[in-house]
């Protein structure tokens, strides 16, 4: 069962401070409760691990078993909410080098993603590495008009069509978008295309139990079932438990910081494969509270690697840093640490010792460096990671980010701040409409240079 530890937070958090805040939290969870948060347009994510019909979840288990049987990539084209969850849940459940297995030894076509940027050599190198590779495509767009993703959708498009002809590519091209607008759900009904929705009362980042996420981790095998009913018990302990509810614990502690002037929180990881998760982490925390000049900046370091690059820093830098630790328990996987003979590396003391010891004494060593060096610290344990922890972590974190983000008093579910780099970008790129602010932009750019 997942757990808030906050005892490391005893020298920069008072209990009257967690007894005033509780009274906000009450409220923030009443008002999502009721349906009155401010982005109540947005709150389909609340009930969706129970509000997901058994049907729709069989049409999207039943199009992975297809996909399975068509091709050995499945490129997922997506940027930012779109293809997060599914990167986070794979980095973190499947293999640590699914690119090195053939297909026998992963059982699954190796899923890559595509679109969550615009670097011509990734997409250069991805289309050399398919040529010779049997490809299906999972294009997701909510709107259906972001440009990364149009771009990448409109490359692998010519490259299926190319290879297959037009009638197979289509069979090949898997859509999934809002359930009744914008140009992907014309393209998916006029190309004849197998289609999913994203439900409209639900955002990108607060997306990843809906098709958007299930359909990648469907095709590279993920128990989707069991993802969603860990996130439904989540759902549960969340909307019941008023005195130990980890989520108030995490939002109450985290905004008595912010008060304070801890306004970066690191998420910590000590295994490589959350780093994806801190990425959606990073996406859900800090497009949901930074607006209005206000909000947490949400930053990730995974250790022990950082700890030999960002450890300098967290020990001894501008003191406006807190942690967030995530521990699992159970590694997983597990070594024993070899002894020999002539102990020439000095390592014997750890012989016959398990490396997830090691791991942990790091972690240990690490928190108690940190708060003796004023990082307050928080701990977010798991006892293990698999397909219905992980669904229900998922949930705790858009449950902790939306009370986060009432009590600090942002709509954590709009991102008015991303389109002032899209405007920018149409205008210097002459997309027509544009022609004032490009010539505009131009001049300051020509103006810069000088
Ligand atoms: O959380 C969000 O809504 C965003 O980060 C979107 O997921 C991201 O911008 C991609 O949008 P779309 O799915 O419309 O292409």
């Amino acid at each position: 069962m997942l757990r808030v530890e906050t005892n490391n937070l005893a020298k920069f958090v008072t209990e009257d401070e967690v007894k005033n805040i509780k009274p906000q939290l009450e409220l923030a969870a009443q008002q999502l409760r009721t349906r009155i948060s401010p982005g109540n347009d947005f709150l389909g994510w609340l009930d969706w691990p129970c509000d997901l019909e058994a049907v729709e979840l069989e049409r999207i288990k039943a199009a992975a078993d297809e996909i399975r049987t068509q091709c050995e990539v499945f490129v997922v084209i997506g940027i930012g909410g779109s293809y997060l969850g599914a990167q986070a849940a794979l980095s973190a459940l499947g293999s640590t080098f699914p690119q090195l297995l053939n297909g026998a030894e992963r059982g699954a076509p190796l899923v890559l993603f595509a679109g969550h940027h615009l670097s011509s050599r990734y997409m250069a190198d991805l289309l050399d590495y398919l040529a010779d590779k049997e490809v299906a495509l999972n294009v997701i767009s909510k709107s259906g008009t972001t440009t990364e993703p149009a771009i990448a959708f409109r490359l692998l498009r010519k490259f299926l069509v190319e290879k297959y002809g037009r009638e197979e590519a289509m069979w090949r091209i898997y859509v999934t978008t809002d359930p009744n607008k914008g140009a992907l759900r014309g393209f998916a009904a006029t190309q004849g295309c197998t289609s999913f929705a994203v439900p409209s009362d639900i955002g990108g980042r607060y997306s990843v139990l809906t098709a958007v996420g299930l359909l990648p981790l469907a095709v590279a095998g993920v128990d989707v079932a069991a993802l969603l009913a860990g996130a439904a018990a989540m759902r549960e302990r969340l909307k019941d438990e008023k005195d130990d509810n980890p989520a108030y614990k995490y939002a109450a502690a985290r905004n008595i910081l912010l008060r304070k002037g801890y306004d970066i929180e690191i998420l910590v990881s000590y295994e490589p494969g959350l780093y994806y998760l801190a990425e959606w982490w990073k996406q859900l925390f800090g497009e949901s509270e930074g607006k209005n000049q206000r909000g947490i900046f949400p930053a990730a370091v995974n250790n022990s690697t950082d700890l030999h690059s960002m450890g300098q820093y967290i020990q001894e830098g501008r003191r406006a840093l807190f942690e967030t630790v995530l521990e699992i328990a159970e590694p997983g996987r597990d070594l024993s640490i070899p002894r020999e003979d002539d102990d020439a590396d000095q390592l014997n003391y750890l012989a016959e010792r398990p490396l997830s010891e090691v791991n942990q004494g790091a972690l240990e060593a690490t928190v108690l460096a940190h708060v003796d060096g004023g990082v307050p610290n928080l701990r977010i344990c798991l006892p293990k990671l698999d397909a219905s922890t992980l669904g229900g972590l998922f949930y705790f974190f858009e449950y902790s980010c939306a009370l986060s983000g009432l009590l600090n008093g942002v709509n954590p579910f709009d991102q008015p701040g991303v389109e002032a780099y899209k405007i920018n970008m149409f205008a210097l790129l002459g997309k027509p409409g544009y022609e004032a602010a490009g010539a505009e932009l131009r001049n300051r750019l020509n103006g810069e240079r000088v």
